[in-house]
């Protein structure tokens, strides 16, 4: 029997990530090559006419999976009865901004689509904020949609885990693939906690084999905390088919279950977690998921204290992130 549609709303939908991420959606990448899927594209009023011409393409590329394309302005009409909202669509940062400044800008736009997420989606619907600052727009986007479980909410840490991953493979002269267990702790910012010491190469702790302390605990810390920086200065413009490529990472995490003894990071909902992460924030631990489109976090990862410094930074930068929205998710 063939599999119902599910609904995949993707906002920003003229920008250069939903570019590179809607045609893999349309191909079956992302939720599987037996699985039909109905996009529904958001994008600003301005941004109509790039809509169209993204609908035109899509239309071409004669995708089987591809049962219907809905594109519009509106996320009232758009947010309509979806299973799964990929929120891009946010303010950019451009060169030399923090993320923090984005925060009030971005901020009215989680609102809204909170309180649309509420109204017309799915009440199972799962929602993945990729739009920066997006652990704390997550955080705005879920208070607003009270109706829909806070463990449905994610914010996007795996392109820091993919980049994460890439340099430890590289640095130890191993496949990517051997590379497995890579965590990433807290926010998808300069503060950000990349994980090597529960990391595993083939299976075996990661610091077995790389044993260059100095270059663990400052290059490559620093090199990933500042890789989206680093391509911003690059290309005058964000990460994009990277950004995308881990979209369909992250989804395909929920969607299929995680290999035995291994995680994925994801950002989620901190109440209740087993770190002592104080409780509201939306903030990156290792997660395990049954396949489902639902999670449980890992318990029990090795820290040390160096490691738990860094943790306590990023928990204090969410902590102060939270503080400038908390109009927005006080009701
Ligand atoms: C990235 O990590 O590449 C993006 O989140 C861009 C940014 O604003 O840092």
């Amino acid at each position: 029997m063939s599999k119902q549609p599910k609904r995949v709303v993707v906002t920003g939908g003229a920008g250069q990530i939903a570019y590179s991420l809607l045609f893999r959606i349309a191909s079956g990448d992302m939720l599987g090559h037996d699985q039909p899927v109905i996009l529904h594209i958001l994008d600003l009023p301005s941004m109509e006419n790039v809509l169209e011409g993204v609908k035109m393409e899509l239309e071409d590329g004669a995708f089987p999976l591809l049962k219907q394309i809905i594109i519009g302005s509106d996320p009232y009409k758009i947010f309509e009865e979806i299973d799964l909202a990929l929120l891009i669509g946010s303010k950019p940062r451009g060169p030399g901004m923090e993320r923090s400044e984005l925060l009030s800008e971005n901020g009215k736009i989680f609102i809204t689509q909170g309180h649309a997420l509420n109204e017309v989606a799915k009440k199972e619907a799962k929602v993945l904020v990729i739009g920066n600052p997006c652990n704390t727009n997550c955080l705005i986007a879920m208070h607003n949609a009270p109706r829909l479980s806070r463990k449905n909410f994610h914010a996007m840490t795996r392109l820091d885990q993919n980049r994460a991953t890439f340099q430890l493979a590289k640095k130890a002269d191993v496949d990517i693939s051997d590379v497995t267990n890579v965590t990433i702790w807290g926010n998808h910012s300069a503060t950000q906690v990349p994980d090597y010491l529960n990391a595993k190469i083939k299976d075996r702790p990661l610091t077995n084999i790389l044993q260059d302390k100095a270059w663990l605990e400052k290059d490559f810390m620093e090199l990933i905390q500042k890789r989206g920086a680093a391509i911003i200065n690059a290309r005058g413009k964000s990460s994009a088919a990277s950004a995308a490529n881990a979209i369909i990472d992250a989804v395909r995490s929920l969607y299929y279950p995680t290999p035995s003894q291994q995680w994925f990071s994801s950002a989620v909902y901190s109440d209740g977690n087993p770190y002592g992460i104080p409780n509201d924030l939306i903030f990156s631990f290792p997660c395990r998921s049954k396949g489902d489109g639902s999670y449980e976090i890992v318990h029990d990862l090795l820290s040390d204290d160096f490691l738990q410094s860094k943790i306590d930074l990023t928990v204090k930068e969410l902590i102060e992130e939270r503080s400038i929205v908390e109009a927005d998710i006080t009701h």
